[in-house]
C-alpha cells in the first residue's frame, strides 16, 4: 500500500525536523527535556503528513515544508499537553506513555505547553530561509490565527463549556472544526502558501482537509468508546467519564458511524474530481485511513 510507505517516510522526515531543532535547546533542562518527551513520542504525525501530500500535489518537495509542519507539530503536541492537564480532561496516558503533567509535573507541564507554542513560531520564522519573507508573514498569520480564539482555543472552550450539558449539532460542529478541524486545515493552508497554489486547487485542498478534520474528530469520538488502550495509547472512556458532548453522545453511535462514511466519500470525491483518482492517490488513502484507524 503506498499510505503506508508515505505515512513512514513523511513521520521520519518530521521526526528529524523536530530532533534537530529542539536539540539546540537545553537550558532549563527540565523544559528542553520535556519539549522533546512531548513531541517526539510516536504520534502519528497527520498533520505533517497532510502537509507533505499538499506541497507534493501541488508540485513541490516535501523537504520545502519541513519547518512548518515541524512548528505545525509542536503545537499540536503541546495542545495535546495542555488537553490533558487536570483543569481539562486530566488524562494521565498519552501516546502509550504518562502524560507530560504525569511525568514532569503540574507547573512544568503548563511551562513545556507555553514553551513548544512560542518555539513553534521561532521555528516558522528561523528555520523557513527559503521561503520569501511575505510567505513566512503569511505562515505565521494562518498559524496563529488557527492555533487561537479563532481555532484550537476556541473549540477547547466550547468542549470544556459542553460539558454535562445537550448541546445543539450546531455548537457541536463549532467545536469539532475548531478544536481539531483547525489544526488539520493549517498544514494543507500552509502548504498552498508555500507552494503558490492556484485559487482553483487550493479551495480543493481546503474543503478535503475540513472534511478529514471532521471525519478525524468523529472517529476520535467514537475511539473513546469503542478503541482499546493499547492502539489508541490514551484512556478509553474519558469522554463518559467527564460527560463530554461528542458525536456518537448527540447523534448515537450508529449515526455517528454513517456521517464519518460520508464525510469520508465526500472527501475522496472531490479530490477525484479535481485531480484524478491516480494524482490524488496518497490524499484518497489517507482520508479512507482516518475513517477506518484504530489508533
Ligand atoms: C489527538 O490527535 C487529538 C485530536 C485532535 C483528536 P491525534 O490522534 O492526531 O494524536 P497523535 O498526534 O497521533 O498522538
Ligand atoms: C482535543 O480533543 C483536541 C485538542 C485540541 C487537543 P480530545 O480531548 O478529544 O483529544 P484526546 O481524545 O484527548 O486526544
Ligand atoms: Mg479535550
Ligand atoms: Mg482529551
Ligand atoms: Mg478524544
Amino acid at each position: 500500500m503506498l499510505l503506508k510507505e508515505y505515512l513512514e517516510t513523511g513521520k521520519k522526515l518530521v521526526e528529524s525536523g523536530i530532533d534537530k531543532y529542539l536539540s539546540e535547546l537545553s537550558y532549563p533542562e527540565v523544559i528542553a527535556e520535556g519539549m522533546k518527551y512531548a513531541v517526539l513520542n510516536g504520534g502519528k504525525r497527520l498533520r505533517p503528513i497532510l502537509h507533505f501530500m499538499t506541497l507534493e500535489i501541488l508540485g513541490c518537495k516535501k523537504e520545502m515544508g519541513l519547518a512548518t509542519a515541524s512548528a505545525i507539530e509542536m503545537i499540536h503536541s503541546y495542545s495535546l499537553v495542555h488537553d490533558d492537564l487536570p483543569a481539562l480532561d486530566n488524562d494521565d496516558y498519552r501516546r502509550g506513555k504518562l502524560t507530560t503533567h504525569k511525568k514532569f509535573g503540574e507547573a512544568q507541564g503548563i511551562l513545556i505547553g507555553d514553551a513548544l507554542l512560542t518555539h513553534a513560531f521561532y521555528v516558522l520564522t528561523e528555520k523557513n530561509s527559503e521561503l520569501s519573507p511575505e510567505k513566512i508573514v503569511e505562515i505565521v498569520k494562518l498559524t496563529s490565527s488557527y492555533a487561537g480564539i479563532n481555532g484550537m482555543i476556541g473549540g477547547q472552550m466550547v468542549d470544556i463549556e459542553s460539558e454535562g450539558k445537550k448541546i445543539s449539532l450546531e455548537t457541536l460542529k463549532y467545536m469539532h472544526a475548531n478544536k481539531t478541524g483547525k489544526l488539520l486545515r493549517l498544514p494543507v493552508e500552509t502548504a498552498c502558501v508555500i507552494a503558490g497554489a492556484m485559487k482553483e486547487d487550493r479551495d480543493v485542498l481546503l474543503k478535503y482537509s475540513e472534511l478529514v478534520g471532521l471525519a478525524f474528530q468523529i472517529k476520535d469520538d467514537i475511539l473513546d468508546i469503542e478503541g482499546d488502550f493499547e492502539s489508541i495509547g490514551k484512556p478509553v472512556g474519558s469522554d463518559l467519564e467527564h460527560d463530554k458532548s461528542t458525536y456518537p453522545s448527540i447523534l448515537g453511535m450508529e449515526k455517528s458511524k454513517e456521517l464519518l462514511k460520508e464525510t469520508i466519500e465526500s472527501a475522496k470525491t472531490i479530490i477525484v474530481d479535481r485531480f484524478g483518482a491516480e494524482k490524488g492517490r496518497v490524499l484518497l488513502e489517507l482520508a479512507e485511513y482516518i475513517g477506518d484507524r484504530n489508533k
